[in-house]
């Protein structure tokens, strides 16, 4: 596989064009943003945290029968994939109430939803991510009827799979946002990443957070909770 030129940078990723038009290659950066680009710093060894603890998790899915844009390692910080038109969505799931969903609805951080909440975002940096629901992203185009209907069952599925997943190394899922893409014959995948970066993390015995909400809080001992993270799910190696 030959890395050819840069096709897009984006503000935790950049993404190559390879020899082969069906692939690409993702590299993580260990640069970090939040609320909308506003603050910005490095958080040391995020790419390659993100990059494994990612691809260990399309992994995973892929054997619950989720197709993603995962297709090889290529080293630390380095991926690549199938190359897929982004549905500029941000498909959020909840499990606990957190972060946005709080302030907007005055819901302690902490209350437990009493059934899993599905929200979109348009993703578009100029608006800040404004929420939409269905009925938007039909009316824009955004994506079909059926397009929705999949990227929701596989929306549910994923959470299914992954909150019990985490359970097992003492992490619950708060909550998390997943992008999906079309692959040139039309089918939704799952694509992007599932990294701290893209999910609340917390530690089920001292619900210690253990993802980006420590450097959006600046909460300290940022790089220990990306490491914890990965520990977790890959252990030492
Ligand atoms: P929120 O509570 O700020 O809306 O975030 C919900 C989830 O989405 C949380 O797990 C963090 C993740 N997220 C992103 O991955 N990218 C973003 O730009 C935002 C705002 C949230």
């Amino acid at each position: 596989m030959e890395k050819r030129e840069q096709l897009y940078e984006g503000k935790a990723k950049k993404v190559f064009k390879t020899d082969d038009p069906n692939l690409l290659i993702v590299s993580y950066k260990d640069d970090a943003t939040a609320f909308n680009g506003e603050k910005k710093g490095t958080i040391a060894a995020k790419g390659a945290v993100n990059n494994r603890v990612s691809n260990h998790m399309m992994s995973l899915l892929e054997k619950e029968g989720i197709k993603t844009h995962y297709v090889e390692t290529l080293n630390d910080r380095e991926t690549l994939v199938r190359s897929v038109e982004i549905i500029p969505l941000e498909v959020i799931m909840r499990n606990i109430a957190a972060g946005s969903l709080s302030k907007r609805l005055g819901l302690p951080e902490g209350t437990k939803l009493s059934v899993p909440v599905l929200e979109y975002c348009y993703k578009k940096d100029e608006l800040g991510d404004p929420m939409i629901n269905n009925y938007h992203i039909k009316a824009m185009g955004l994506a079909t009827e059926e397009e929705l209907q999949v990227i929701e069952s596989m929306a549910f599925a994923i959470n299914a799979f992954m909150t019990q997943y985490f359970k097992t190394v003492n992490i619950e899922l708060i909550d998390f946002k997943i992008e999906f893409g079309r692959t040139p014959e039309g089918e939704v995948i799952l694509a992007d990443e599932i990294s701290p970066d893209t999910c609340r993390f917390w530690d089920t015995n001292t619900n210690e957070k253990l993802d980006k909400d420590r450097f959006r809080r600046d909460l300290g001992n940022v790089e220990e909770a990306y490491q914890e993270v990965l520990k977790r799910l890959l252990g030492d190696h």
